[in-house]
Order: structure tokens, then C-alpha cells, then sequence
């Protein structure tokens, strides 16, 4: 447990900040002492995250971004180290999860997941490695165990977490000499707007999709991701570097 101190005098970057994973992470950077960016799509309710954190005496600022935009996530990432300073810690946990049978998923809808999920991700470590090559820095990454052995109905999500796992290790190799980590979470099922509403596909075979809900059929609290993506982007994980952590009550084991 952090007293509050784990951070200070360090900045960090939430993409999703204005909803489930991304708002639990982004208030917990910032109860241990961050100065947080709050990045969303949704700016107005990156807004909100922002007032939750000052309200209980944090230092934070909003900043519309698409991740999957490189003008719009450098602007983003500008704006916020304008306002709080270079950038130390960054928590990439903005995603969208579209579920469709793969013999009739658009294009576009493909595209998006995978522009979204992957590109975004790997979009937000470009723009702020410059900083984190000056000062140090510590990247968690958010993949899911969808994209560790699979799942029904969301091809396009689970390759673009795969993706994000191997994006990990990648940079994790190549900027182990110079002052930067990058670790994952894998999480299950999380309680959080993505899984209060899902559309499936008419002939959903709910079988199918059973072992992404934790192997105890209980959703898993934001708060739990939150603090292990805290955990992971502190010095107390000095030596932990380019891991895929599975969150997920014995799902993937
Ligand atoms: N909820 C789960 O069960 C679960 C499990 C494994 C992994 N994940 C991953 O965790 C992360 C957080 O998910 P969540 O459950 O909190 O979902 P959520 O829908 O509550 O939050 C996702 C946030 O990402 C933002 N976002 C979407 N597209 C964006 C874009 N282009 N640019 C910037 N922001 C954008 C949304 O506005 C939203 O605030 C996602 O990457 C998701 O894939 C979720």
C-alpha cells in the first residue's frame, strides 16, 4: 500500500480516463502522489475524473485525445506537460470492444478496434518517450486475457491485445538500457460500462465465451487493475520489465 508519496513530483498520462479502468487508474496515480493527465475521447467526462481527484487535494488536467490520432495524441500530450510537466508514467488504457460473428465484421469496425487498441497504444509510448528518455519513465499497458488465448465473436479486440502484449515486450527490449519500462495487464472481466452493455451477435453461442469472465463468474473491481497498473509503474517494480500480468481469478491459468 502507497502512502501517498509513491509519485510525487512525477507526472502521468491515463488515456480512458474518463470512464471504468482508466478513471480508477487515474485516481489512484493520483492519491499516490501523481500529477495525472486525463485523456479521453470523452473530454467532458475526463473532466469529471479530473474534479474527483483535485476534490480529494490532487493535481490533475484534462485533455481531449484520439489515441488513434498521432496530431491529436501529440497535441494531447503537449497540453499536459505544458500544464504539469515531462511525462513519467503513462497508463494506456483507452479501448473499444466490438463483438460480431468475423464472417460479417465491416472493415471499418476492424480497423477502428485495431487503430483504437494497438495503434493508440503504441501512438501514446512514441509521443512520450522523448520525455522519458530525459527523465526516466515506467509504461503500463492494458491488453485483456482475450488477447492471451482467445476469444469468441472478437477477433479484431483480441489481435489487437495480442498485439498490445507483443508491443510490450518489444519496447520493453529496446529501451531497457535507457531508463524506460513497459509491462501489460491482462485483465478479465472487469466491472466497467464496456461489460454493463454488450451487443452480441443474434446467434451468440454463450458458450463460447464463458472463460472470459473470471474462472469464478465474479467480475473483478476497477480499483484491483488500478492499483496493480499503480504498482507496476513504481520504483517498487524497478526490475519488473516487458511482463504480461494476467488480472483475472485463475482465467488464462
Ligand atoms: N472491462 C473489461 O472486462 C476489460 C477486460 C480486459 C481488458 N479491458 C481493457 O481495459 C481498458 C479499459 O476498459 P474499460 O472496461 O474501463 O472500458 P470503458 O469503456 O469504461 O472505458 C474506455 C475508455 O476509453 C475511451 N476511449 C475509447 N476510444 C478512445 C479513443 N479513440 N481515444 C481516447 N479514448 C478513447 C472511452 O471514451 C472510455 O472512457 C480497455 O483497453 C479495455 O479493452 C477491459
Amino acid at each position: 500500500m502507497s502512502d501517498g508519496t509513491r509519485f510525487d513530483g512525477r507526472t502521468a498520462i491515463v488515456t480512458g480516463a474518463a470512464s471504468g479502468m482508466g478513471r480508477a487508474t487515474a485516481i489512484r496515480l493520483a492519491a499516490d502522489g501523481a500529477a495525472v493527465g486525463c485523456l479521453d475521447l470523452a473530454a467532458d467526462a475526463a473532466a469529471e475524473t479530473v474534479e474527483t481527484i483535485r476534490a480529494a487535494g490532487g493535481r490533475a488536467t484534462a485533455a481531449a485525445v484520439d489515441v488513434s490520432d498521432r496530431d491529436s495524441v501529440r497535441t494531447a500530450v503537449a497540453a499536459v506537460e505544458a500544464d504539469l510537466g515531462p511525462t513519467r508514467v503513462l497508463a494506456n488504457v483507452a479501448g473499444i470492444l466490438k463483438f460480431a460473428n468475423s464472417h460479417e465484421v465491416s472493415v471499418e469496425d476492424w480497423d477502428r478496434v485495431v487503430d483504437v487498441n494497438l495503434k493508440g497504444t503504441f501512438l501514446m509510448c512514441q509521443a512520450v518517450i522523448p520525455s522519458m528518455l530525459e527523465h526516466g519513465g515506467s509504461v503500463v499497458n492494458v491488453a485483456s486475457t482475450a488477447g492471451v488465448f482467445g476469444q469468441a465473436y472478437v477477433a479484431a479486440y483480441a489481435a489487437s491485445k495480442g498485439g498490445v502484449a507483443m508491443l510490450t515486450r518489444a519496447l520493453a527490449w529496446e529501451y531497457v538500457k535507457r531508463g524506460i519500462r513497459f509491462n501489460a495487464i491482462a485483465p478479465g472481466g472487469v466491472a466497467t460500462p464496456m461489460t454493463g452493455h454488450v451487443d452480441f451477435p443474434e446467434d451468440t453461442d454463450f458458450s463460447l465465451i464463458q472463460k472470459s469472465i473470471a474462472a469464478d463468474g465474479q467480475m473483478i473491481d476497477p480499483n484491483e487493475p488500478a492499483a496493480l497498473i499503480a504498482f507496476l509503474a513504481s520504483d517498487e517494480a524497478a526490475s519488473i520489465n516487458g511482463t504480461i500480468i494476467p488480472i483475472d481469478r485463475a482465467t488464462t491459468t
